[in-house]
């Protein structure tokens, strides 16, 4: 009989994930879908031979160091990595992989979702009518904002981003400008609708509507500062499906509540599952649990896509979506 890897899948997966683990690996699921303390982490570094961590799981330096070690690989399930010292898992030798290509089109429908959201003020006036407060159709009543034909600032143009931007651009008419260190070419920005701008501040600027699309390094934590926030028209609305890290949250929250911009929208949080207080009282602030890749279809090709590169590696072979 052949010993199969021992595989650590941190969380409950979607079932066919599961299924699929436990027949490939000796998969160590976790039913009960308890995060897994530092110290569980760094048992499973010891005693398994590949990790499928996810967002909840802070694979600090100190854990992945825990010796001796038999992790060969941690195959994250997600496309952020933030959750991982890579510079840590670089040096003891990981290989590293992440989700990416998979949830691409659902995030980008989370990132309208929310911008509709928070532009028609959805969510307080679902509010409004469950609370038993709608009087009834007036002409002022809960007037938004219009999105069709506004212009939409993307911070970051990678993958989700240019699926937001197809989305705004072709369904609603929007005018797309982006700053982005490495940017498209010139005729991929233009089949999207999107104009280059060469910096972050210059877009802030120009835009009616802000979504961030950048990774969560340290370069890009609180990118969107209180001093950032006062480059953005006074009209104008942020949304967040990136990192909690990228917003300086208090400084969102003290922007919004003196009318620096008009209100936010918001999939992730620089403390999550907690959010800063004074966010939860603004009815201009549309706030989600970080639904980003929230669907059956994406989360079952997030299992699989963590799977196959568990499998290529304990295979000898080039793993599929390698960060370390
Ligand atoms: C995941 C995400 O749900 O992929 C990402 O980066 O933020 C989400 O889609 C999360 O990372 C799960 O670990």
């Amino acid at each position: 009989m052949t010993i199969r890897p021992r595989v650590v899948v941190t969380r409950r997966l979607p079932g066919p994930c599961e299924e699929e683990a436990a027949r490939r690996f000796d998969a160590v699921l976790n039913p009960d879908d308890r995060p897994l303390s530092a110290a569980e982490l760094a048992a499973a570094m010891r005693e398994a031979d590949g990790l499928l961590p996810t967002v909840t799981d802070r694979l600090t330096a100190e854990v992945i160091g825990a010796e001796p070690r038999r992790v060969r690989i941690i195959a994250n399930f997600g496309v952020g990595f933030n959750n991982i010292d890579v510079a840590a898992a670089r040096s003891a030798g990981l290989t590293v992989t992440n989700t990416p290509d998979v949830l691409t089109e659902d995030t980008a429908d989370i990132a309208i979702t929310l911008l509709l959201m928070v532009a028609r003020r959805a969510g307080e006036g679902e509010r409004h009518v469950r609370s038993g407060a709608w009087t009834g159709w007036r002409p002022t009543h809960m007037l938004g904002t219009r999105v069709s034909g506004k212009t939409l600032g993307l911070i970051g143009f990678g993958r989700i981003a240019k699926a937001v931007a197809r989305r705004a651009h072709h369904g609603f008419g929007m005018h797309v400008v982006f700053a982005d260190p490495y940017p498209p070419s010139a005729e991929e920005a233009k089949a999207l609708g999107a104009e280059q701008r060469t910096t972050i501040e210059a877009v802030l600027r120009e835009a009616d509507m802000v979504s961030l699309h950048c990774p969560a390094t340290p370069e890009t934590r609180h990118l969107i500062n209180a001093e950032r926030l006062r480059l953005m028209k006074r009209g104008a609305l942020l949304i967040n499906t990136a990192r909690g890290d990228v917003v300086d949250e208090a400084a969102l929250a003290d922007a919004l509540a003196a009318g620096v911009i008009a209100g936010a929208a918001l999939d992730v949080f620089e403390q999550e599952p907690a959010v800063t207080p004074a966010l939860l009282a603004m009815e201009n602030v549309v706030l989600l649990p970080h639904l980003g890749s929230a669907t059956t279809e994406t989360r079952v090709a997030m299992g699989m896509r963590a799977i196959e590169n568990l499998s290529l590696c304990f295979a000898g072979q080039p793993v599929r979506d390698r960060v370390v």
